[in-house]
């Protein structure tokens, strides 16, 4: 049976996460978070106490990597966030999750895949790839904001200034760095609820289904 896969890529808290759900979830496809598979294998090598600048390493512990027991809970941590983006510019890292993330692209009867490189390197030939981004502050605004709800506190410099290195880190490595593909929809959700983006999204997808 064929596979129809939607690649979906952007920023760290953009609204991927939310939006490929709901797309997940409207079209009957399976999702797959990819940044998860890079948060699994950082804290698999935290847990370990192994180090995260050992190339060899961090491919032996990424190849071992289940995507079926993958739990966002578990890995939302931020120092596996910050683990997570060390160890994504190492090649032979991002070659092993990429392999695994192809096999689960090819699912029936479709998937979603969001992360950092599902457009430009894992499905370069995905009918319909978005690219979700939002400015800086209200990326960290939204963080902010959702720390806050859940009655913890925090600090919104700190955050603001934790989202321009992690986008810095992202789009400046060599290999597969964060960047719309050139056939990608682009969606600004600065000033967008996840409603909007959602019809927005749905509308290019029904165009192509
Ligand atoms: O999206 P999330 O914050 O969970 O991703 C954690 C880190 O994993 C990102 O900062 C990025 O460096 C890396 N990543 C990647 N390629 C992907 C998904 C995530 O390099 N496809």
């Amino acid at each position: 049976t064929k596979s129809f896969t939607i690649a979906i890529d952007g920023p760290a808290a953009a609204g991927k996460g939310t939006l490929s759900r709901l797309i997940a979830e409207r079209y009957g496809f399976h999702h797959l978070d990819t940044g998860l598979t890079y948060r699994a294998t950082a804290k698999a090598l935290l847990d370990a106490g192994l180090p995260l600048d050992d190339e060899a390493v961090a491919e032996k512990i990424a190849r071992e990597v289940e995507l079926a027991g993958l739990d966002r809970d578990i890995l939302s941590r931020h120092e596996i966030g910050e683990a997570a983006s060390k160890i994504a510019v190492m090649p032979a890292v991002r070659r092993a999750l990429v392999e695994a993330q192809r096999r689960f692209s090819t699912k029936a009867p479709g998937t979603v895949l969001d992360g950092r490189d599902i457009g430009t390197v894992v499905c370069p030939d995905a009918p319909v790839k978005l690219y979700v981004t939002a400015s800086p502050e209200v990326r960290a605004r939204r963080r902010y904001d959702e720390i806050l709800g859940k009655g913890a506190t925090a600090d919104f410099e700190a955050i603001f200034e934790d989202v321009k290195r992690r986008d810095e880190r992202d789009m400046g490595r060599a290999d597969s760095p964060l960047k719309p593909a050139d056939d990608a929809h682009l969606l600004d959700t600065s000033e967008m609820s996840i409603e909007a983006a959602f019809q927005a999204a749905q509308s290019i997808i029904d165009a192509v289904l």
